[in-house]
């Protein structure tokens, strides 16, 4: 038996932006993805057999059939690589909130491309990992390396960009989901007020002006989504209070992001989250990995 674990870090979204209604039914986005230490941490196993995958989460409600995106990445891998006389355990250890516009699933997959690459030695380019990300979702080919990069088509076109100044960041989900499909709709139908400025953005990382990037961070998700906007707005307001340098919902929501220069802040921020929100989360910005 051959095993390996890998880390599957969560992502936020420091700008997004929508451009259009593309003819496949996604949206063309233009958007900068950071990635953060928050993970999940995955167990792969592999022993000859018949193709058979299994797996198992510490999340009951979490599907661990071909609908776990960690099993369609062994899935199109094993496509890919020909491989059809092994067996695959995989045992993932949650801890990104699901379901939150943080990359959760997205980086599990691409974690499972990851390691599948480095234990069996097969030798796929990143490039190739993320043309393989892209079968399973708009936000894998990110995760696929991570770090601070401009993702624009669906997602999946990606501009490595100065990395951020590291930096402490409080995450805090509140428990409501909102549909992705349901928001992407609603971009559609309401003209938007307000445009992330990401040129600006992009010339604050080159500069290292922490202070600049955070006054730009911006979604437009946050200002179509009518249920649960208040509270995303007061969980803003509190990471503010505490000293939050930049705040905004990531992705879809309804995971809201601060992010702090100095730590005793965001242990405030943390601390005083924590007690209305059991996912809030104390964690800092990450460079991508080397692949
Ligand atoms: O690619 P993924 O499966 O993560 O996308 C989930 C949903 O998000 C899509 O079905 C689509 O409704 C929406 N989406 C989109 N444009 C993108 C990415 C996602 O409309 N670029």
């Amino acid at each position: 038996m051959e095993k390996i674990q890998v880390h599957a870090y969560a992502k936020l979204n420091l700008a997004l932006d929508v451009l259009s209604a593309m003819d496949n039914g996604y949206h063309a986005l233009r958007m900068i993805m950071q990635s953060i230490a928050l993970c999940d941490d995955i167990d792969i196993q592999v022993m000859p057999g018949d193709g058979t995958i299994t797996a198992s989460t510490n999340r009951n409600f979490l599907p661990c059939d071909e609908r776990n995106i960690a099993v369609r990445a062994v899935k199109v891998f094993f496509e890919k690589a020909g491989i059809q006389d092994r067996d695959v355990k995989l045992t993932l250890k949650k801890r990104i909130p699901v379901c939150a516009g943080l990359g959760g699933g997205s980086s599990d997959g691409a974690a499972v491309l990851r390691g599948l690459n480095t234990l069996l030695k097969t030798g796929f380019s990143k490039e190739e990992l993320e043309e393989l990300g892209l079968l399973l979702g708009s936000d894998v080919p990110f995760c696929v390396a991570g770090g601070t990069v401009l993702a624009e088509g669906r997602g999946e076109i990606l501009t490595p960009v100065t990395p951020i100044v590291p930096c402490y960041v409080v995450v805090c989900k509140p428990p409501f989901p909102v549909s992705t499909p349901e928001l992407f709709a609603k971009v559609d139908s309401v003209p938007l007020k307000c445009r992330p400025n990401i040129d600006g953005m992009i010339a604050a990382l080159e500069q290292d002006d922490l202070v600049s990037v955070s006054r730009l961070i911006y979604n437009v998700f946050e200002d179509v989504m009518s249920r649960g906007k208040t509270e995303i707005l007061q969980i803003k307001g509190s990471l503010y209070d505490a000293g939050a340098i930049g705040a905004s919902m990531s992705g879809t929501g309804s995971a809201v992001f601060g992010l702090f220069t100095k730590h005793e802040q965001a242990e405030q921020a943390y601390a005083f989250l924590k007690k209305q929100y059991a996912e809030t989360y104390l964690t800092k910005t990450i460079p991508a990995i080397s692949i």
